[in-house]
């Protein structure tokens, strides 16, 4: 039987936080880590690019965003991990998917909807500060997935939307030039995805209520120490339910921990000593990574060479996929016609 092909990308614009570690990447390293499973893991820097048009910031994230990867342990041998633009075929297969995609398909996505929303109640022209590329993002995100044949897509529930675009789009390619496309499935798992942030809503870098994962052990006690609580004194009885810090520690800790967290809760612990158990709790878990992520930004060659590695295994199977499309659609050499049309 056939290894199940998973794949996912990374958007290259940001440190990552406590709540990416939760949500994305411990669960990608460790479904990379099951051997009847095909894993692509990639850097999405030409997504990076549709938001975020400061050089400086772009560069340093995916740097990050690699060294993360790697010193928590996924293994560039077991899966194939690599940077978008360094695949440029995936390029090519984005014009060949425009030319078969429709418009209002495009003019139904959210971001952009949203993104028109704003402008109009600002007054503004419907398409103030929309570019192409923000308009066609999911058309690039389809020849991510299209491209390797990707049956299974991890993501946020933000993005299945795009999942089912990318299945529409290839199965409009396949009804028109015949079966090339496998159809991507999103696998969506709401246990994981919603870490609580330091003011209790989601932590997410847009509500700039995250914690790092890996700031230098200080820096992470102090932002522990700002997760907003209740005024409850100690020795009076806290509710778990809706306290962040509560939610956090439960996704650190094993079952047994929590159930000590709760009990803790119940007799009246202080915010401060439950904040102290908290960073503890996750430092522990932290530290070897953090040091070998140290150690990953001062190697920016051995990561470059590891991301090159990655793009020739990837590129060895988008060669020969794009060779294939564009002989279905017409595209080859002219020697090739046959004669007598
Ligand atoms: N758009 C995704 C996000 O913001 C990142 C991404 C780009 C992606 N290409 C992809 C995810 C392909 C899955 C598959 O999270």
């Amino acid at each position: 039987m056939s290894k199940q092909r998973v794949l996912t990308g990374i958007t290259t614009t940001g440190t990552p936080h406590l709540g990416n570690y939760v949500g994305a990447i411990r669960p990608a390293i460790t479904a990379s880590q099951d051997d009847s499973r095909d894993s692509f893991l990639f850097l999405a820097d030409y997504h990076g690019i549709i938001k975020c048009q400061q050089p400086e910031l772009l560069r340093r994230s995916t740097l990050e965003v690699a060294a993360t990867w790697l010193a928590l342990g996924l293994d560039p041998d077991k899966v194939v991990f690599y940077r978008q633009s360094d695949v440029p075929e995936i390029m090519e297969l984005t014009w060949i998917l425009s030319c078969i995609c429709a418009k209002g398909l495009m003019n139904r996505a959210h971001a952009y909807k949203a993104a028109v929303a704003d402008n109009e109640a600002a007054s503004e022209d419907p398409d103030f500060g929309v570019t192409m590329g923000l308009f066609s993002y999911p058309v690039l995100m389809a020849a991510d997935i299209l491209m390797f044949n990707a049956s299974q897509v991890p993501v946020g529930r933000d993005q299945l939307q795009h999942i089912e675009m990318a299945r529409d789009i290839g199965q409009r390619f396949n009804h028109i030039y015949g079966e090339h496309f496998v159809l991507p499935e999103a696998v969506i798992d709401d246990s994981v995805a919603l870490l609580a942030g330091l003011d209790g809503r989601k932590m997410s870098k847009s509500y700039n209520n995250t914690i790092p994962l890996f700031l230098p052990e200080k820096k992470l006690q102090k932002s522990i120490n700002k997760i907003v609580t209740n005024l409850l004194e100690p020795g009076e009885p806290k509710n778990t339910e809706d306290s962040s810090v509560f939610k956090i520690w439960q996704a650190f800790a094993t079952p047994e921990q929590t159930e000590y967290m709760r009990q803790q809760f119940a007799a009246g612990i202080a915010w401060g000593q439950a904040k102290k158990e908290l960073f503890a709790l996750i430092n522990e878990q932290l530290r070897e990574p953090r040091q070998r992520y140290e150690e990953l930004l001062n190697s920016g060659d051995e990561i470059e060479k590891i991301l090159q590695h990655g793009a020739e295994k990837a590129r060895a199977q988008a060669r020969p996929m794009i060779a294939r499309l564009r002989k279905a659609q017409g595209i080859e050499a002219i020697s090739q016609v046959s004669p007598g049309h």
